[in-house]
């Protein structure tokens, strides 16, 4: 059978300008958070990445039509006609993200049914914050076998305090949260740009929210939210990974549409490796220079504003081509350093111990064959491919078609040598400017 790849040949000094698509964490939550409607809501800036078309998808088996303009980046959503509650297994195997139909349909509909997600590569990904507090709203659950069924009559508005602030939870409680009668706060919520983008459009809506400090969302519930227009924000997370593949292959670019303040600690510790970062007015804008002598830098991941957990494993590749020793530690989940294998394959030296990696930087990687076994690993893998010598072959192509939308074609608008080799069909089509899925 074919087995897609990705191949990467050494491109150094990667250099010039790319513009950001829409951030595909934002776009997923915000595409589930058009159930709370009913008509038709228009988003802008969407990326085209395959989690987003499943999303599509998971949206339509509930009854939602969904029409794609590829040319505007668009997408139209018309919920006018959902009707069903029962979120596609198949779908939610492959993509976790589906739990977040869960709050939008028991807001609307009083019930919801999906599959349990099972553990995943990255860890068990538990999803206990989001049932056990959704029971606390009244919501009753009936398990059977991997089904989970979920009804409520009438959600009831709670104090609810989180234990981590985890994002899904956060952005599930606040969905369900909007059409509750009465004052709902979550303590210790996530606060990451993509649940603020999500608190944007849920105003727009009609949705009454708060953030207090510390770290406290107050949603005031309404009686029914309107459809809407909403440009989805710019992928902080493509941003940090173009300004990485500049890094590591001892380039410069400009990211006009970029954000700088949404990626401070990040840009902290690529200064602190020797690199130079501007950023223009507000924060928009970003330009950097990579140095020719980076400094090995330590760093652990957490919850936003502190270092993001899916810039880890690109970061990584930065810190095997630099000078000294580096500590690398992931605490947001327990298994996501599958890719340091792939990396020592490609020269780099690096210990684990437990969720720590201790990098010493070596002068050169060396292209071969690795696979990618989630969609930052992906990433971090071509960006190692970039940068070594040869040619590297990367298998596991599906995680970088979830997470990116074209990310390879604007690297090699910035000079990399970069293909990708599937049989996929693409459905687009320049003719036809409206797609149904
Ligand atoms: N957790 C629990 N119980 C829960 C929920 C989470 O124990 O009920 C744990 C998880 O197992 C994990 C930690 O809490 O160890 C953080 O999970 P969180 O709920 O914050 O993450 P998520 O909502 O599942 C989103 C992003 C991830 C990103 C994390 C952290 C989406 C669709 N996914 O996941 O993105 O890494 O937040 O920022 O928004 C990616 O894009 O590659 C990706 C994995």
């Amino acid at each position: 059978m074919f087995e897609e790849f990705i191949l990467v040949e050494q491109s150094l000094k990667l250099s010039g300008e790319v513009n950001l698509s829409g951030a595909k964490n934002a776009a997923l939550v915000i595409m589930s958070s058009i159930l709370l409607t009913e008509g038709k809501s228009i988003l802008k800036n969407i990326p085209f990445s395959q989690d987003v078309f499943n999303m599509a998808k998971l949206l339509e088996g509930l009854g939602a039509e969904i029409k794609f303009d590829f040319e505007n980046k668009e997408v139209e959503i018309d919920t006018s006609k959902v009707a069903k509650f029962k979120a596609n297994p198949e779908i939610m195997k492959k993509m976790r993200a589906s739990i977040l139909v869960m709050g939008p349909l028991l807001a609307r509909f009083g019930r919801a049914e999906i599959a349990m997600p099972g553990g995943c590569v990255l860890g068990l990904r538990p999803i206990n914050f989001h049932l056990t507090n959704f029971k606390k709203m009244g919501v009753v659950f009936i398990q059977e076998n991997d089904f989970l069924t979920a009804t409520v009559e009438k959600l009831i508005s709670r104090r609810i305090i989180l234990e981590y602030p985890s994002v899904g939870a956060t952005e599930n409680i606040m969905m369900a949260a909007v059409l509750a009668e009465g004052k709902t706060t979550i303590i210790n919520a996530a606060l990451e740009p993509e649940v603020l983008d999500l608190i944007s459009i849920l105003k727009k809506m009609g949705a009454k929210i708060n953030i207090l400090a510390p770290a406290t969302i107050e949603i005031e519930g309404v009686n029914f939210l309107n459809p809407v227009k909403h440009e989805i924000m710019c992928d902080r997370l493509e941003a940090g990974s173009i300004i990485l593949a500049a890094a590591v292959t001892g380039g410069q670019v400009y990211i006009p549409n970029g954000d700088a303040s949404v990626l401070d600690v990040f840009l902290l510790k690529l200064e602190e490796m020797g690199h130079t970062i501007k950023a223009e007015k507000d924060g928009k804008g970003i330009h950097f220079v990579a140095t020719e002598s980076p400094k090995a830098v330590s760093f652990k991941t957490a919850q936003y504003p502190c270092f993001p957990t899916d810039l880890q494993a690109p970061m990584m590749v930065a810190q095997c081509l630099a000078e000294g020793v580096s500590e690398i530690e992931e605490t947001v989940f327990e298994n996501r350093l599958l890719h340091v294998k792939e990396l020592q394959k490609m020269g780099a030296k690096i210990e684990v111990e437990g969720t720590k990696a201790i990098i010493t930087g070596v002068k050169e990687l060396q292209g071969t064959k690795v696979n990618a076994s989630d969609i930052r690993a992906s990433c971090a893998l071509v960006l190692a491919g970039l940068a070594a010598k040869g040619s590297t072959t990367i298998t596991g192509v599906h995680h970088f078609k979830r997470g990116y939308d074209e990310l390879d074609q604007k690297l090699e608008s910035l000079g990399a040598k970069i293909v990708i080799n599937d049989n996929e069909i693409i459905r687009k089509s320049s003719n036809n400017k409206q797609v149904e899925l």
